[in-house]
């Protein structure tokens, strides 16, 4: 017995070493395989039951826009390996994606999986405009960063001429006197050059800005009107009994609105955040019947300017040392709406000549 002893301890580290490699190697491997086998069966039956595969399901069983691509996108690649390689292959050259680039992707794509174009006509669209949706996010991804990292130049003669219509279209009965001038507060810029305003989103805030003063004036010149108010409170009993002029001095010193240009510039960088980590595919995938281009981003950002500003007016802040608290609660809100797989922030011109991919 004690010999035994002896010699199991002894045999111990190479049962120990056997087991570990052989076995474990073994048993995972013949797991694996049972999984994956398991799984090729599961699938060629339903493919047999329903006559579809996953991509088609997906296809048949969601309507087009958000819900559909994003369940494309974000399918677990380990099911559609095919479905993956070729669009990864498609979104590596995702600058110069060529129309007939993602044609090919879906003939390769319905050739590999046998899937009969003819008896599956449908098929083959509904792919292609979710490719077009998922390429030309990337696409414009690249194009607002770009924006984004242009810094205002005085010396472009385009960069001055987007700002001198921008006052032109803000202030159309204002002449500005000369190009550094302390009347470019009047439309919420800091000081007497926007130029030094325009640091943080380079040209994008300028582009943002200008596409809403052109394409919603009202509404712009509505708002920029509000954010010029003294804030309307209520006259206190010490307020009332106030000689006129200390009234309105005390007003003056409270009456914060907030600056329209400097805002804007701050909502610009709050859709590019909402753009760059992808929350804004909801929305820009259900507006976006083909491609998202830099027009959907901005219109984004014109509902974002009206919505922020109804919201502003909302929670009633006391005075500017506020924006912090407000800006973070209306991101937050925006983010919860944009989980919604339906959800689009349509400003109100847009509803009637937009063509909604669903609502
Ligand atoms: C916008 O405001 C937030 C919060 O006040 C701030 O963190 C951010 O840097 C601002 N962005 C720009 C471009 O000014």
């Amino acid at each position: 017995m004690p010999h035994f002893m002896a010699l199991v301890y002894f045999l111990m580290p190479a049962i120990f070493l056997s087991m570990t490699l052989g076995m474990r190697v073994l048993t995972q491997f013949l797991l694996f395989l049972y999984c994956k086998c398991l799984w090729r069966g599961l699938k060629f039956v339903f493919r047999k039951v329903t006559g579809r595969c996953e991509l088609q399901r997906i296809c048949y069983n969601n309507k087009p826009g958000a819900r559909r691509t994003l369940k494309i996108e974000y399918m677990p690649n380990d099911r559609n390996v095919i479905f993956f390689t070729l669009l990864h292959q498609l979104l590596q050259n995702a600058l110069s994606v060529h129309p007939d680039a993602v044609e090919k992707t879906i003939d390769d794509i319905m050739a590999l999986k046998k899937i009969n174009p003819d008896t599956n006509p449908q098929l083959a669209i509904s792919l292609q405009a979710s490719l077009f949706q998922i390429v030309g996010y990337r696409n414009l991804v690249l194009e607002v960063e770009k924006l984004r990292r242009e810094p205002y130049d005085c010396e472009n003669p385009n960069h001055e001429e987007m700002l001198m219509k921008l006052w032109k279209t803000l202030r159309p009965d204002s002449v500005l006197t000369g190009r550094i001038s302390k009347q470019w507060c009047e439309i919420g810029f800091q000081g007497s050059d926007p130029k030094t305003d325009f640091r943080g989103m380079g040209l994008l805030g300028l582009h943002n800005l200008l596409y809403f003063a052109e394409h919603d004036k009202a509404a712009a010149l509505q708002v920029l009107h509000d954010s010029l108010q003294p804030k309307h409170r209520n006259m206190s009993k010490e307020e009332a009994s106030m000689s006129k002029a200390e009234w309105e001095k005390q007003k003056f010193d409270k009456a914060i609105g907030y600056s329209f240009a400097i805002v804007g510039i701050n909502i610009t960088d709050l859709a590019y955040s909402l753009l760059a980590s992808g929350a804004l595919k909801t929305h820009l995938y259900n507006v976006a019947p083909e491609m998202p281009s830099l027009m959907h981003f901005q219109q984004t950002f014109c509902y974002l300017m009206q919505d922020f500003h109804r919201f502003w007016i909302e929670e009633d802040p006391c005075d500017i040392m506020e924006f912090n608290r407000v800006r973070n609660k209306f991101h937050k809100r925006i983010l919860k709406q944009l989980k919604n797989p339906d959800m689009a922030l349509c400003p109100h011109f847009t509803a009637s000549d937009l063509h909604l991919v669903n609502l």
